[in-house]
């Protein structure tokens, strides 16, 4: 592939890192920085609405995320509940489709029947679709995909990739980390592939919506090659 016209990103996924030093570096409470971080989100799915983006997936809750203490998973787990009841009508309105990644029903049955609520009330939007990752380890839904696979028949990437939890999603364009750490935490092993990365400094909670059209713009400037030249 040489000289190609720019690409627009479909598909973009963010490790959302850094709450805990945010409110830290503040001499605030860590659950503080958690508060800040959904504002983020809320600002961060309006914008990638406004840019057009097919996909967004965001890294709320990783399977590792229960070693934390008990207090800061509860205070995770309501979080995410307020969050979706103050913002889903707004969501629902806009054409925000709600999808979620990751073994969800482990969590508490007021959680999962939230969850499912906003999932059937968004399921006909056709706009932005908001992939929530919960209770989400790429390598353990690698393991539920290919055990699907197998059962109906030979196990090649293609009927791999059909069973993952991002099965009905564009393929990863781009994986953005924030807070300075470089590495994957157990996020998209597979879908990215193919994907570009970008690692920035900004803590989460300082994640705006200029950051995101920042990050599209960088990438239509990449040339991607898979593997070609
Ligand atoms: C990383 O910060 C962040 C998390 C483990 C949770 C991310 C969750 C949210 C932003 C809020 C809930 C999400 C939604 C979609 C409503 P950290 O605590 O690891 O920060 P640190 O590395 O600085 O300690």
């Amino acid at each position: 592939m040489s000289k190609a016209e720019p690409v627009r990103a479909r598909h973009v996924a963010i490790i959302m890192d850094g709450n805990g030093r945010w409110a830290k570096k503040r001499l605030m409470p860590r659950a503080l920085g958690h508060q800040r971080g959904v504002e983020a989100v809320r600002k961060v799915v309006r914008g990638a609405r406004e840019m057009g983006l097919e996909a967004l997936t965001l890294y709320a809750f990783s399977t590792e995320n229960w070693r934390r203490p008990e207090e800061e998973v509860s205070d995770l787990m309501s979080l995410m509940k307020r969050f979706i009841l103050s913002d889903l009508d707004e969501f629902a309105e806009a054409g925000v489709r709600l999808k979620i990644i990751g073994d969800y029903k482990a969590f508490k049955p007021d959680v999962v029947e939230l969850v499912e609520k906003a999932i059937a009330r968004t399921a006909g939007n056709s706009g932005t679709t908001l992939a929530v990752a919960l209770n989400y380890g790429s390598q353990d839904e690698i393991a539920r995909a290919a055990t699907r696979a197998a059962a109906k028949g030979p196990i090649t990437p293609e009927t791999i990739a059909a069973e993952l939890d991002t099965a009905d999603l564009p393929p990863l364009d781009l994986l953005i980390r924030t807070s300075g750490e470089v590495r994957l935490s157990n996020f998209l092993l597979w879908q990215a592939a193919y994907a570009e990365m970008m690692f920035t400094d900004v803590l989460w909670p300082d994640f705006t919506a200029e950051h995101l059209r920042d990050a599209l713009e960088a990438f239509t400037t990449r040339e991607r090659r898979y593997g070609g030249r």
